[in-house]
């Protein structure tokens, strides 16, 4: 399980962050340098592919698998520009590396003008199972697979602007929370079943199957108002997940202006992350 980006951004410039800053440029981007990579990273990257290919098949939401089998990942790290190149003409995103988070503001002008932050570096052979910071597999694994789809990648643009206008707003730290219940940790509602399309969960060694078969966890359909109100834990798994019956759903929602509902529940109590509320609709497995 990793933080989301959006959780740790505000902490960017600690140096607690692995990532080498200093050669960064201006817009927090770098370059990727593929022929870095060892040998044992490719490998590292093998091993967690499939790990996750064992996992992700099963409860995976369609469109994320249909882009994983176009964009054959399994051989070690991808090069970033060429898996650009396929993305750029399926819906006009692109990548571009980053030495790891970075601030609010510089991660949704790039989601606003349609480039995708991927940290570049791999974590460590003892991290396979958790890692703290977002490192490369969760990025590209869980994330890029999805801005393959259009209306998703409609979304995330959408969240970028809407992450500029929050921040005129003083309203990130509500904001932030529709992108980890949504972007890192949403789920899907199909004829077939649940479905995963959060990317904290695709990338996930354990929180995969809980957030997909566990009775623990509280599954409630999505709401806007409800999720931003909701606090979230960066530290375990997550005890509420907010269901969707599609991504067009989650543009609809997202489309009007938040400007009321931010001034609406600024006087209203948080709801903490186990907490139910009367209005919760619950979906079953
Ligand atoms: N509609 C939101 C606003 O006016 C912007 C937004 C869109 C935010 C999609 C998140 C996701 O602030
Ligand atoms: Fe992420």
């Amino acid at each position: 399980m990793e933080r989301s980006i959006l959780t740790a951004v505000s902490n960017a410039r600690q140096p607690r962050l692995r990532g080498d800053y200093s050669a960064a440029r201006a817009d927090c981007t770098i370059e990727q340098d593929w022929s870095a990579y060892t040998a044992a990273e490719h490998a590292l990257w093998r091993k967690l592919y499939e790990r996750q290919m064992r996992l992700v098949p099963r409860y995976a939401c369609e469109e994320f698998l249909h882009a994983l089998d176009r964009l054959d990942l399994h051989g070690g790290i991808p090069r970033f520009d060429a898996i650009s190149r396929k993305l750029r003409r399926a819906t006009g995103w692109e990548l571009v590396a980053v030495p790891g988070l970075i601030p609010d503001l510089a991660f949704f002008e790039h989601l606003a003008n349609r480039r995708f932050p991927v940290t570049h570096w791999l974590r460590q052979p003892q991290e396979a199972e958790y890692i703290a910071e977002p490192d490369v597999f969760h990025d590209f694994f869980g994330h890029v697979p999805l801005l393959f789809d259009p209306v998703y990648a409609d979304y995330m643009a959408a969240y970028g602007a809407g992450g500029l206008k929050a921040a005129q707003l003083d309203s990130l730290k509500h904001l932030a929370r529709l992108y980890w219940y949504t972007v890192e940790f949403g789920l899907l509602r199909t004829r077939e079943g649940l479905r995963v399309y959060g990317a904290g969960l695709l990338s996930s060694a354990g929180e995969f199957l809980y957030a997909a078969e566990s009775a623990e966890p509280r599954r409630v359909k999505f709401d806007l108002e409800r999720l931003l109100r909701t606090e979230y834990r960066i530290d375990r798994f997550q005890d509420t997940y907010f269901v969707i019956d599609g991504f067009e759903e989650l543009i609809d929602d997202t489309a009007p202006d938040f400007t009321p509902v931010y001034a609406r529940i600024r006087r209203l109590p948080p709801i903490a992350p186990d907490e139910a509320t009367w209005a919760d609709v619950p979906v079953r497995r």
